[in-house]
């Protein structure tokens, strides 16, 4: 190998050696600019809310049942057409009033519907007194009948519904 030879040898692998280096500083660069991309694509992720990223994509309806946004819908729309309709005294009456007063074995300390001896000198006090005493709770001989037999919930149309229910069991 001549001198001449061994001098372009050096100058190409020199040049060689700095286009690597040079390569590794560029790839070093851009390894480090699509990390920092990384880094603040997983901010942006952090930032969004946990529900939107959990949020269902699309809600199953099962046919015969509701989605539920629907069953609340149309409960709200129940109570609000429940205004106004009629108020059913005898399902008030199973809801409540029968847990006492639909009792057989109770009937030596609860006058049980139906039990026309037991209504008989009720009847005779007059509707009104006995809606009173339903409304705001009386205590007889036997007991104590709870105000609004213990549903402070239940409105006094409702009440008075289920005395109507009551008295009519044994007319
Ligand atoms: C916790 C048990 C209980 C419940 C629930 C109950 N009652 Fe009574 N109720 C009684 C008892 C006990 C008496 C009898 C009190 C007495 O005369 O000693 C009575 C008496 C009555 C009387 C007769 C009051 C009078 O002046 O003689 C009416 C009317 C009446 N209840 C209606 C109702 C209605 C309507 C409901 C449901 C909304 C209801 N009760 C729920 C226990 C209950």
């Amino acid at each position: 190998m001549s001198q001449e030879q061994d001098k372009i040898f050096f100058r190409n692998f020199t040049l060689t050696l700095a286009f690597i280096a040079a390569m590794m500083i560029t790839f070093y660069v851009i390894a480090d600019m699509v990390t920092d991309e990384g880094e603040n694509a997983k901010k942006n992720v952090n930032t969004i809310s946990v529900a939107e990223l959990t949020k269902p994509v699309g809600q199953v309806a099962v046919a015969g049942e509701e989605p539920e946004d629907a069953v609340v819908q149309n409960e709200i729309m129940a109570d609000a057409s429940a205004v106004g309709k009629s108020i059913n005294g005898e399902s008030v009456y199973n809801g409540l009033c029968v847990n006492c007063h639909g009792i057989a074995a109770l009937a030596a300390m609860i006058p049980q519907t139906g039990d026309a001896a037991a209504w008989e000198a009720r009847i005779k006090k007059g509707i009104d007194v006995l809606y009173a005493n339903a409304l705001n709770g009386y205590t007889g001989e036997l007991g104590m009948m709870p105000a609004k037999g213990g549903n402070p919930a239940l409105s006094d149309e409702e009440v008075k519904a289920a005395v109507d229910y009551i008295i009519k069991q044994v007319q």
